[in-house]
C-alpha cells in the first residue's frame, strides 16, 4: 500500500467536514457560473436537468467519492490504488486519482483568473465605483478584460491567499478558514436575497429559473447542465476524495453527504433569484456570458439606495465561496506531494501554486494579446472550462460509479458505507446502471455520436 508513514489529519467532528465539504462546493460555480449558464443555456430547462442530475447522479456520486476518499486513506491517487489493492481490482484504476489530481489544478488555473476580477470588483466597491449605464457596465468590464496586468495581479492575490491557507494543514489551515468564511456566506447570501425581494423582480427571476420549457431542452443544455452538476458538487476532481480521507469512520457517509448537497443547491438557486431578480429589475439580459455578475449587478448596485454596501457585500460573500472552493482544488495534489514524495507541506503548496500561477497567467492574456490563438474555435479560457467540466468531470464521474458499483465489490461497499436496506440497494443501483448510462447517454448525444 502507498500509504503515508506519518499519521494522517482528521477533521475536528463531522460538522467541521460538512462544513469544509460545502465551502469546496459553493463556490464561483453557484455564483458566478450558475446564472449565466442558467442565462444562456435555457433558463428554466438548464436549472430543471441541473437539479435532476444533483439528485440522481450528484448525490450518489458525492457518497461514493467519500467514500473511496475514506477507505483509501490518501491523497486521490494513492486512495484509487489503496482500494484498488485492497478489493483485487485493477491498479489502472490509479489514473482516476490522476486525472482528479491534474483537473483539480487545470479548473484552479482560470477559476483563480476570474476570483481575481472578484477581488478587483471588491476593492474597486470600496473605493466607490459606481456605472450609471449597461454600456458603462460592459465598458469597465471589457477594460478589465483587455488589461493583462490588473488581472495577472488579482490573480497573484487569490492564489497566493489561497496557498497560504493549504500550506498551514488541513486542521489549522483549511478547517479554520472555513470556519470563518461559510458562517459569514451564508448571513451575506440570506440579506441579499432578501434584498433581491424587494428592491428587483422576484417573479420575473422565479419565471426565468422554474417556468418549464421543454423546447429548450437540447442535448448541449443536458451536458451543460450535468457538466454543472458535477462542477457545482465538486466532483471527479480529488478534492471531495481528498477531503474525505480526512473524515473519521464514525460519521455517516449518507447523511454528511445529503447535507452537502442540500445546502451546496440551495445556495446555487438563492444566488440565481437574487441575481436575476436585479438583472431582471434593471430590464438587462441574463444571457451575458462569463461577465454577467460583473456587469448587470454593478449596475444594478449603482442605482439603488445602499448600494455601495450591498456591493462589497455581495463581492465579498462572492470572494469567500471562491476561496473555500479554491483550497479544495489545491489539497489533492499537495496531499500527494507531501504524502508520495514527503516533501514539506508549505513547499508543496507553493510549489503548487508556481506551476498554476504560469498557467493562469496564459488565461489572463487568453483574453487579450493572445485571445487571436483559439482551438476549435476556443480559447485558452474556453478550453480549460470545457475539457474540464465537460469532458474530464463527467468520465471521472463515470469512472468513479464504475469502480465503486462494480470494481470494489459489494462487501467492500457495504462495510464502508455503514447504510443498509432500501436506501442502500437504491443507492448502489444507481452507481451501477443509472449513473453511468446518464452521464454515457449525455456525452455521446452532446459529441453527435447519437445523432
Ligand atoms: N464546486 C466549485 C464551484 O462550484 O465553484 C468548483 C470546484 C471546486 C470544482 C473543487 C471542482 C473541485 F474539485
Amino acid at each position: 500500500m502507498s500509504s503515508p508513514a506519518s499519521p494522517r489529519s482528521t477533521w475536528s467532528n463531522r460538522w467541521a467536514f460538512i462544513l469544509v465539504t460545502i465551502g469546496s462546493a459553493v463556490g464561483l460555480g453557484n455564483i458566478w457560473k450558475f446564472p449565466y449558464m442558467a442565462g444562456s443555456q435555457g433558463g428554466s430547462a438548464f436549472v430543471a436537468v441541473y437539479l435532476i442530475c444533483v439528485v440522481l447522479i450528484g448525490l450518489p456520486l458525492l457518497m461514493a467519492e467519500i467514500l473511496i476518499g475514506r477507505r483509501g486513506k490518501g491523497n486521490p491517487v494513492s486512495a484509487m490504488l489503496n482500494v484498488a489493492e485492497e478489493t483485487r481490482s485493477s491498479p489502472w484504476w490509479g489514473i482516476v486519482g490522476w486525472v482528479g489530481v491534474v483537473g483539480a489544478l487545470l479548473i484552479l488555473s482560470f477559476y483563480s483568473v476570474v476570483a481575481g476580477w472578484i477581488v478587483d470588483y471588491l476593492i474597486k466597491s470600496i473605493s466607490g465605483f459606481r456605472v450609471e449605464t449597461a454600456e458603462g457596465a460592459s465598458a469597465a468590464f471589457k477594460a478589465l478584460l483587455a488589461n493583462p496586468l490588473e488581472m495577472a495581479l488579482w490573480h497573484t492575490v487569490f492564489l497566493a491567499m489561497t496557498v497560504g491557507v493549504v500550506a498551514r494543514g488541513v486542521i489549522s489551515g483549511i478547517e479554520k478558514a472555513n470556519k470563518v468564511m461559510m458562517p459569514g456566506l451564508f448571513l451575506i447570501l440570506v440579506l441579499l436575497t432578501l434584498w433581491g425581494g424587494i428592491a428587483g423582480d422576484m417573479g420575473a427571476a422565479w419565471d426565468f429559473m422554474f417556468a418549464f420549457k421543454a423546447h429548450d431542452l437540447t442535448p448541449g443544455v443536458m451536458l451543460a447542465a450535468v457538466g454543472h452538476a458535477f462542477f457545482s458538487l465538486s466532483l471527479g476532481m480529488g478534492a471531495i476524495m481528498a477531503y474525505g480521507s480526512y473524515l473519521d469512520r464514525d460519521s455517516s457517509i449518507a447523511s454528511t453527504s445529503i447535507w452537502v448537497a442540500m445546502a451546496g443547491t440551495l445556495v446555487g438557486l438563492l444566488a440565481g433569484l437574487a441575481i436575476f431578480s436585479l438583472t431582471f429589475a434593471q430590464g438587462l439580459e441574463p444571457a451575458a456570458g462569463p461577465g454577467l455578475i460583473l456587469q448587470t449587478l454593478p449596475l444594478a448596485f449603482s442605482h439603488m439606495p445602499g448600494g455601495q454596501g450591498f456591493a462589497i457585500f455581495f463581492f465579498t460573500l462572492v470572494l469567500f465561496a471562491a476561496w473555500t472552493s479554491a483550497i479544495s482544488l489545491v489539497e489533492p495534489f499537495v496531499a500527494w506531494l507531501t504524502e508520495r514524495l514527503g516533501i514539506r507541506r508549505p513547499l508543496a503548496a507553493w510549489g503548487t501554486a508556481a506551476a498554476v500561477w504560469i498557467l493562469g497567467i496564459a488565461v489572463c492574456l487568453s483574453f487579450n494579446i493572445w485571445s487571436g490563438y483559439t482551438l476549435f474555435g476556443l480559447n485558452l479560457f474556453e478550453l480549460l472550462d470545457f475539457l474540464t467540466s465537460r469532458i474530464m468531470m463527467p468520465l471521472s464521474g463515470l469512472a468513479i460509479a464504475l469502480f465503486v458499483g462494480w470494481a470494489m465489490g459489494r462487501h467492500s461497499v457495504v462495510d464502508e458505507m455503514q447504510l443498509q436496506g432500501k436506501a442502500f440497494e437504491a443507492w448502489y443501483r444507481i452507481l451501477r446502471y443509472l449513473a453511468p448510462l446518464a452521464i454515457l447517454l449525455v456525452f455521446f448525444h452532446a459529441l453527435g455520436w447519437l445523432g
